[in-house]
């Protein structure tokens, strides 16, 4: 995607031929600032401090991180340790766990003096990847926003509901709940986006609104709470949202709040689709609320806020009153039962397991 005119991708090897450069979403949306990672460490306190986040960027960063180690240490022991400390930043999103056992497997057969470069290799691949597979995502999502535009008058816009983001940021690049958005808009398809604030870390609020800011997407920022009320008043056509792992059954794992947004439209007839490319799947998992790891982040980001000054300074508030102590899941699963269609590369596909084994056969 085009930041002031120049493109970017959200991860990319550093001219310096070691290390590693990243987006520090961290200090999105008010600043644009880029941080470089050296080493296994810088790798893993980038992801477990959410510098990069979004299920395919974290597996993509993991992929970088095992080259960054091996090049110091490439020895079987290095490598395990390498696979372990970044398997263990962040729980929810399966794409870790995807990214991480493949260049295992694929460097562990390898004489230690030749990893390093496979590693280097294949992170390449991974990215480049992520970005088709997103391109794919695109293509088999944007029908169903020119269907509802094509049931409109003229020129009356399709409202589209996303939460967290499952955008560009998210991934390599082109995002995977907004990539469909971004075609139909590029297409000439009057799209506007209802963008969830997504409390407690406002990825919403943040990211996904800079991002359409910046691509020129009608938007507007919502409290969490007000989807079911837009719903109820027809004024939300479909909800598009990302994936951090989606179960063989089709049950969804995404961001907290998820599965209020797919009750309510449920309860209001609202399309609920979710764009699953298939790393994010894990074919092992049938039951996402009993299997699925959610992720216990620091109280803190629920107490805590920051925002801009008005003198232009970042200044971090305290909300509830000191003293009271406050929980913070960072995920929830909506069940199947509730997911209108599953957008993955291959094509649109019903969330349940036929469907999808008629779509991934090799699983
Ligand atoms: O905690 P985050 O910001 O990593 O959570 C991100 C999400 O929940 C996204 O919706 C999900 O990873 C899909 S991203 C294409």
């Amino acid at each position: 995607m085009n930041v002031s005119g120049q493109p970017y991708r959200t991860i990319w090897p550093a001219a310096d031929g070691s290390s590693v450069e990243i987006i520090d979403q961290t200090q999105l949306p008010h600043a644009f600032a880029i941080a470089r990672l050296t080493s296994l460490d810088d790798t893993a306190h980038a992801i477990r401090a959410m510098l990069v986040r979004g299920a395919p960027l974290i597996g993509a960063t993991a992929a970088w991180g095992v080259w960054l180690a091996l090049c110091r240490d490439a020895t079987d022991s290095g490598l395990a340790h390498a696979h372990a400390t970044l398997l263990a930043t962040r729980p929810t999103a399966v794409n870790l766990r995807w990214a991480l056992d493949r260049v295992r497997a694929h460097v562990g057969t390898l004489a230690p003096a030749a990893r390093a470069g496979a590693a280097r290799r294949l992170a390449v691949e991974i990215c480049d990847e992520d970005v088709a597979l997103n391109r794919g995502i695109a293509t088999t999502g944007l029908p169903l926003i020119q269907a509802i535009a094509a049931r409109k008058k003229p020129g009356e816009r399709v409202n589209i509901l996303t939460h967290c983001n499952a955008g560009w940021l998210a991934t390599v690049d082109v995002g995977t709940a907004t990539a469909p958005i971004y075609a139909a808009h590029d297409a000439g398809v009057p799209v506007h986006v209802w963008v969830d604030e997504t409390r407690p870390r406002n990825q919403g609020a943040s990211l996904t609104a800079w991002e359409l800011l910046n691509h020129g997407v009608p938007h507007t920022v919502i409290a969490d709470n007000a989807g079911g009320h837009l719903m109820q008043h027809g004024q939300v056509d479909l909800v598009i949202v990302g994936t951090d792992r989606t179960t063989a059954n089709g049950d969804v794992c995404n961001k907290i709040g998820t599965y209020l947004k797919a009750l309510a439209a449920h309860d209001t007839g609202v399309p609920f689709y979710v764009a699953a490319p298939s790393p994010s799947i894990d074919w092992t998992l049938r039951d996402g609320r009993r299997e699925i790891p959610i992720e216990e982040r620091p109280p803190r980001e629920v107490t805590h806020l920051a925002g801009r000054l008005p003198d232009g300074t970042i200044a971090t508030v305290a909300l509830p009153p000191e003293g009271s102590p406050a929980a913070n899941p960072a995920f929830d699963v909506t069940p199947a039962r509730l997911v209108t269609g599953l957008i993955t590369e291959r094509g649109l596909c019903a969330a349940n397991a036929d469907a999808l084994q008629k779509l991934f056969p090799e699983r």
